[in-house]
């Protein structure tokens, strides 16, 4: 699995990835999420695809490194 990044341009609140990856997305006080720092590169996490699938914006991206 690449590095893990949320668009802030993209995401729009939804907070469909912290409601089901929270140990790799957190939600800000203006409502958009981020990856934790230190989680951008947490691994083929069945919960990390789940999240990337069921952004309604495909807000999270993946980038190969
Ligand atoms: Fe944003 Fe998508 Fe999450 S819109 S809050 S990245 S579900």
């Amino acid at each position: 699995m690449g590095e893990l990044l949320v668009d802030g341009g993209r995401c729009q609140g939804h907070a469909r990835c912290w409601a089901l990856a929270p140990e790799t997305f957190e939600i800000d006080e203006e409502g958009y999420a981020h990856v934790i720092p230190g989680r951008e590169n947490s691994g083929d996490e069945p919960n990390v695809r789940k999240a990337i699938r069921n952004c309604p914006e495909r807000a999270i991206l993946e980038r190969e490194t």
